[in-house]
C-alpha cells in the first residue's frame, strides 16, 4: 500500500477497464488515486510512488497508450479505457526489447524510477519509433532518477529503437596510448555519450590476484566484464519488492506527528478524547513508550537524538508522537485533533546564531554548540607564506542538500516471541540493528533487520528513522505495524548534506609548486550529531585536494543549529571542501600564468609521496594518469570555448573548467571491517551470504563477480542471501565507497577459503582446478581429476557442506592531535572537466559535456563503474547549480530541484586502473569520488566563460548574474 494521505471516501463505484490487456472490474472510490488502486487493490506494486504529487514520475503508466502520472489520475477516469503498467510490458517474466536494452546498458541502478522510465519510453516508441536523443529527453523529462545520471537510460531507449545497436567496446590501452585513445572517444567524435575507456597505468601490469597466484584458482573471467546486474530483471519487470511494496495483511499503520517549529517546548495533554473520537486509533506512542534509551546516534559518544522528542524539539520535522491504527483513521486525524500545546522558542538557525556570545546550548554536553573539531597540521604554515609567489584566498558557502532518493523511507515490523523483526529499506542493516536495540531496550540478538530492496540512499538511509517507532508499536501491540513516509515527511525529517562555510588561503611558488594551505571550515550539523563528527574529521584530511602541499593547517568544526540533522551524503564534506580548494587552485594558476591542467599535474600526488597527515602513499595513486587522459579533451574544449567567445556567437559565453579529487575509501582512521561467508550446498550450488546491501550501486553484482572468479565458477552457479542480519555476517555499512574495496576483499578471501577447503578435501595441490556440477565437485590436479560427491558430506545449520569465511579490515592508524596518522588504507583519485555555456544576461548555466577520468584501481564491472560516475556527476551538477534545501520551504520535489534528464549532459567516462595491492583484483571505490570534482569543475568553467567567480552554491541564475554584474564594478 501507499501511505495514507487522507480519509478514504466512503462512496464507491464499480469500475470496469482494461488492465495490461485483460478486462478487470474493481470497486473503488471514484476519486481514489489510480496509483493506489493499482498497488493496493490490484496488487500491482510495480508502479511506484515517490511523491503523490505529480513531481517524480515514478508512478507513470500508460492510459490509452499515453503516459500519465497514476498518482494524479482519479480512478473514475479510467472507466472503459486501457491501462498498461510495468507488469504488462512483457510476458512470463521475459524482457521485451526495451527492458532488455535497459538491462544491457545498466540503465537501472536502484530501480525505483525504472518502471516510470520504461512506461514513458514505451509511450515515446509507440509514437516515434526512431527517436533522436532530444526526443528521448523530451519524452522522459517527467520522470526523475537520482541514481543513473540519465545518460544510460537515453542510450538504452535509442538502442531499443535501433538507433544505437552496441556499446563501444572498452579498450585496454597502454598508458602511452591513453591520450590518443581518449581523444578518439571524445565528445563530438561520433560516439555520442556512450563512450567509455579503460586505461591501465604503466606500472600496474599485474593484478594482485595474478601477483599472488600461487593458489592456482581457475578463473571464470567475469571480473572486468560488463556483466548485467544479477538483480536487474526484477527491477525491470516491477517484481522487485521495496519497503512500501509488501507487508502482512493485518498490519496496522503508523504515522508520526512532527513539530511545525524549529525550536519549541511542548506538552501532550489528555489523549482520552482523541481515542474516543477515533475508534480505529489503536495506540498513540509517546516518548514514555520507548523502552530503552530513546537516544540514538552514529557514534556511541554522540547519541543525542530521541526516537520521539521529550517535551523539547530542536528542528522542524522532529517526531513528537506516533499514531497507530487502521490506514483511514490515522490519515483522518488532523493536527487540530491532537492535544499538543506548543511553546515556540527562538531558533538558532545559522552557524553565526549558534556561535554568538550567550547563545543557548542545543545540548547540555556542548555548551558552545560545537559538536566536534577536526585538525590536520603539518609543516610551518605561518612561516611558509614568505616562500610563495602567488596567493589566492576566499570565503565559500554551500547549502543544505537533500538526498532526494525517489523511494521515501518505508518498512514494517513484527514481534516474534521475544524478538523484533524489521523489513525496511536500509543501507546499514547491522548498524541499525545494534542502534535500534539500544533505543528500544533489547539486546542486539533480539533484533533482526531484513533489508527490502532500497530505492536509493546516498547516505540518507544510514540513520534510524521509522525503525524505533514501528518496532516499539509492533512490540507493544504484538501485531505487525508499517509506515511509509510521505515525500514532504521524508524531506523534513531526514538528514541532509552539511552546509559549509569555508575560508581558505592557498599559496604557490613562482613555478607553480604548491607551498601552503590554510583552511578553516565550519559545517552546519543541524540539531543532532548524526555524521557530523565524520564530516569534521574527514574534511581536514582531504583539504589539500590530491596534491603535495608541505605546509598545511586545516581546521574544521561541526556546529549544532536548529535545523534538520545534517548527516552522511556522498562525500562526507569533501565535495564542499573541494569547491573552495579547486577554485583557489585555478586562481593561483591564473596569477602565475600556468595552465590549470599543468599546475594540477605538477602538484599531483604520486606513489611515494607523503600526504598532509604524514601518510606515505605506496601504490595506486593514479591522478597523473587521469590528468594525462583528460589533456586532449582539455585542449580541445579550451580552444573551442575561446574561439566561440572570440567569434561572438550570440550572447552565450562558453567555458571549460577542471577539478580533481581524492577520497579515502572507508571510515576515517577507525575500524572498518567486513565479514563474508561463501557456502557450498550438496547440489553443487554456491551461496554468497552477503551482508553488503545494494542500494543501487551494484554490489550484488560486484560481489558475485568477485566470488565467481575467486572460486573459479560461473556466476550463474552462485545464489545470494543479502543483508539479513540473521543470515549474513556483518559487512558494515554501504557508505564511504567502501563495499567494493572492503567487502569485495572479504568476499574474495572467503571464496578462496572455500576453494582451499575443497582442494584439501580432494588432497589436491594448490594449483588444482575446480569445477562444480549438480551434486559434485570435480577437482582437476594435473592429469587426474577427483570427483567429490557433495551429497555424501555432512551439512551445517545453513545446509552447506563446506564454507569459507573471511574478514577484512583495512589497515589504518589513528590520527594524533595534529591529524598525523594513516586515516585510510587507499584512496580513489579523479580529474573531471566540465564544458558550459553561460547566458550572461539571464545568469543561466547549461552544462554541455563532462569528461571524467577516474582511477578506480580495477573496474570489476566497467558498466557499473560508469553508472556510478554518471550518477555522481548528476548529483555534483545539482550541488553546483540548483539544489538548496530550505527547511519549511522546499519539502517537495517541485520546490526542491534536482537535475532532470535534460540537465545532465553527455558524459565521457575514462577508467584508469592503477591496481591497489589490497583491493580485490586491485579494485577501489567509486561511489563518492564520482561526485566530488563535478561542482568545482563547473564553477571553474563558469569563471572561464565569464570571469565571474561563484563563491556561494548553488550557482543559481540570480547568483551568477550578480557575480557577472559585480565584475563591472571592480
Ligand atoms: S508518485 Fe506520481 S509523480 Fe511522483
Ligand atoms: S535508478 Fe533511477 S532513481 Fe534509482
Amino acid at each position: 500500500m501507499t501511505p495514507p494521505d487522507g480519509p478514504e471516501p466512503a462512496a464507491s463505484i464499480e469500475l470496469a477497464f482494461t488492465l495490461n490487456g485483460r478486462a478487470v472490474v474493481a470497486r473503488t472510490a471514484p476519486i481514489r488515486r489510480l496509483a493506489d488502486l493499482l498497488r493496493d487493490a490490484l496488487g500491482l506494486t510495480g508502479t511506484k510512488v515517490g511523491c503523490n504529487a505529480g513531481d517524480c514520475g515514478a508512478c507513470t503508466v500508460l492510459l490509452d497508450g499515453r503516459q500519465v502520472c497514476a498518482c494524479l489520475v482519479p480512478a473514475a477516469q479510467v472507466a472503459g479505457r486501457g491501462v498498461v503498467t510495468i507488469e504488462g510490458l512483457a510476458a512470463d517474466g521475459a524482457l521485451d526489447a526495451l527492458q532488455a536494452a535497459f538491462h544491457r546498458h545498466g540503465a537501472a541502478q536502484c530501480g525505483i524510477c525504472t518502471p516510470g522510465m520504461l512506461m514513458a519510453a514505451r509511450d515515446l516508441l509507440s509514437r516515434t519509433p526512431r527517436p533522436d536523443a532530444a526526443q528521448v529527453e523530451d519524452a522522459l523529462g517527467g520522470v526523475l532518477c537520482r541514481c543513473t545520471g540519465y545518460r544510460k537510460i537515453v542510450e538504452a531507449v535509442l538502442d531499443a529503437a535501433g538507433a544505437v545497436t552496441t556499446i563501444p567496446p572498452t579498450p585496454t590501452l597502454p598508458l602511452a596510448a591513453a591520450a590518443e585513445g581518449a581523444s578518439a572517444f571524445g565528445w563530438g567524435g561520433g560516439s555520442g555519450d556512450v563512450s567509455g575507456e579503460t586505461l591501465p597505468p604503466a606500472h600496474s601490469s599485474l593484478s594482485p590476484l595474478e601477483g599472488e597466484g600461487g593458489e592456482g584458482r581457475s578463473s571464470s573471467g567475469v571480473v572486468g566484464r560488463r556483466v548485467p546486474k544479477v538483480d536487474g530483471v526484477q527491477k525491470l519487470t516491477g517484481a522487485e519488492i521495496y519497503g512500501a511494496d509488501r507487508a502482512p495483511a493485518d498490519c496496522l499503520w503508523l504515522r508520526a506527528v512532527r513539530s511545525p517549529h524549529a525550536h519549541a517546548r511542548f506538552a501532550i495533554g489528555d489523549l482520552g478524547p482523541l481515542r474516543a473520537s477515533f475508534p480505529g486509533l489503536t495506540l498513540v506512542l509517546t516518548a514514555s513508550d520507548i523502552a530503552g534509551a530513546n537516544r540514538f546516534g552514529i557514534f556511541a559518544e554522540h547519541r543525542d537524538q530521541p526516537a520521539l522528542a521529550e517535551h523539547h524539539v530542536r528542528y522542524r520535522g522532529e517526531a513528537v508522537l506516533a499514531l497507530v491504527g487502521d490506514a483511514a483513521t490515522i490519515a483522518a486525524i488532523r493536527d487540530a485533533d491532537l492535544p499538543i500545546a506548543w511553546q515556540a522558542l527562538p531558533a538558532l538557525d545559522t552557524i553565526d546564531a549558534a556561535l554568538a556570545a550567550g547563545a543557548p546550548a542545543l545540548h547540555d554536553a556542548t555548551p558552545d554548540n560545537v559538536l566536534t573539531r577536526g585538525r590536520v597540521v603539518s609543516g610551518s604554515i605561518d612561516a611558509a607564506w614568505g616562500e610563495v609567489a602567488a596567493v589566492a584566498e576566499g570565503n565559500f558557502e554551500t547549502s543544505f542538500i537533500e538526498h532526494a532518493y525517489i523511494e521515501p523511507e518505508a518498512g514494517w515490523a513484527r514481534r516474534v516471541g521475544d524478538r523484533i523483526e524489521l523489513t525496511v529499506c536500509t543501507q546499514s542493516p547491522y548498524m541499525q540493528r545494534d542502534e535500534l536495540a539500544h533505543v528500544i531496550g533489547l539486546a542486539p540478538e533480539q533484533v533482526r533487520v531484513i533489508p527490502s530492496a532500497t530505492g536509493g540512499g546516498f547516505g540518507g538511509k544510514l540513520d534510524l528513522t521509522l525503525h524505533p517507532l514501528i518496532a516499539t508499536a509492533a512490540w507493544m501491540l504484538n501485531r505487525p505495524v508499517r509506515c511509509v513516509f510521505s515525500r514532504p515527511e521524508s524531506m523534513a525529517a531526514s538528514t541532509k548534506r552539511h552546509p559549509a562555510r569555508v575560508w581558505a588561503k592557498l599559496g604557490a611558488a613562482r613555478d607553480g609548486t604548491l607551498v601552503a594551505l590554510d583552511f578553516r571550515g565550519d559545517f552546519n550539523t543541524g540539531s543532532y550529531a548524526s555524521w557530523g563528527p565524520t564530516v569534521a574529521n574527514r574534511v581536514p584530511v582531504h583539504a589539500t585536494g590530491p596534491y603535495r602541499v608541505p605546509h598545511v593547517r586545516a581546521l574544521t568544526r561541526a556546529i549544532y543549529t536548529h535545523n534538520p540533522p545534517a548527516g552522511a551524503f556522498r562525500g562526507f564534506g569533501v565535495p564542499q571542501a573541494a569547491i573552495a580548494q579547486e577554485q583557489l587552485l585555478d586562481e593561483v594558476a591564473l596569477q602565475l600564468g600556468i595552465d590549470p591542467l599543468d599546475i594540477r599535474l605538477k602538484n599531483a600526488l604520486r606513489a611515494g609521496d607523503t600526504t598532509a597527515t604524514g601518510q606515505r602513499l605506496e601504490a595506486s595513486v593514479g591522478l597523473a594518469a587521469c590528468l594525462e587522459a583528460l589533456r586532449p579533451h582539455w585542449r580541445r574544449a579550451r580552444a573551442e570555448a575561446e574561439r566561440h567567445n572570440r567569434d561572438g556567437h550570440g550572447t552565450a559565453r562558453r567555458g571549460a573548467g577542471l577539478a580533481c579529487m581524492w577520497y579515502g575509501i572507508g571510515n576515517t582512521a577507525l575500524a572498518n571491517p567486513s565479514s563474508m561467508r561463501v557456502g557450498l550446498k550438496p547440489n553443487g550450488r554456491v551461496t554468497l551470504y552477503n551482508g553488503a546491501v545494494d542500494i543501487g550501486q551494484g554490489s550484488n553484482t560486484i560481489m558475485t563477480q568477485i566470488c565467481a572468479d575467486s572460486l573459479g565458477v560461473p556466476m550463474d552457479r552462485i545464489d545470494l542471501v543479502i543483508g539479513d542480519t540473521d543470515l549474513t555476517l556483518d559487512a558494515g555499512k554501504t557508505s564511504a565507497s567502501r563495499q567494493t574495496f572492503v567487502s569485495g576483499r572479504a568476499t574474495m578471501l572467503a571464496a578462496r577459503e572455500l576453494h582451499a577447503r575443497l582442494l584439501r578435501l580432494a588432497n589436491a595441490g594448490a594449483d588444482a582446478r575446480l569445477a562444480l556440477a549438480d551434486g559434485v565437485a570435480v577437482i582437476g590436479d594435473g592429469p587426474r581429476a577427483r570427483r567429490v560427491a557433495l551429497a555424501d558430506l555432512e551439512t551445517d545449520a545453513r545446509g552447506d557442506v563446506l564454507s569459507g569465511e573471511a574478514t577484512f579490515d583495512p589497515p589504518t592508524k589513528p590520527l594524533d592531535a595534529n591529524g598525523q596518522g594513516v586515516p585510510y588504507a587507499t584512496y580513489g583519485f579523479a580529474a573531471q572537466m566540465a564544458e558550459v555555456a553561460v547566458d550572461p544576461l539571464l545568469g543561466t548555466v547549461k552544462v554541455l559535456h563532462i569528461v571524467a577520468a577516474h582511477d578506480v584501481g580495477r573496474a570489476i564491472n566497467p558498466q557499473q563503474v560508469e553508472g556510478q560516475i554518471h550518477g555522481g556527476i548528476a548529483q555534483g551538477l545539482g550541488l553546483a547549480l540548483m539544489e538548496e534545501y530550505l527547511p519549511g520551504r522546499t519539502e517537495n520535489l517541485h520546490d526542491y530541484l534536482i537535475p532532470t534528464i535534460g540537465d545532465v549532459p553527455p558524459i565521457t567516462a575514462i577508467l584508469i586502473e592503477d591496481a591497489d595491492p589490497l583491493g580485490p583484483f586491485g579494485a577501489k571505490g567509486i561511489g563518492e569520488p564520482a561526485l566530488i570534482p563535478t561542482a568545482p569543475a563547473i564553477l571553474n568553467a563558469i569563471h572561464h566563460a565569464t570571469g565571474a567567480r561563484l563563491r556561494k552554491v548553488p550557482a543559481t541564475p540570480d547568483r551568477v548574474r550578480a557575480a557577472i554584474l559585480a565584475l563591472g564594478k571592480k
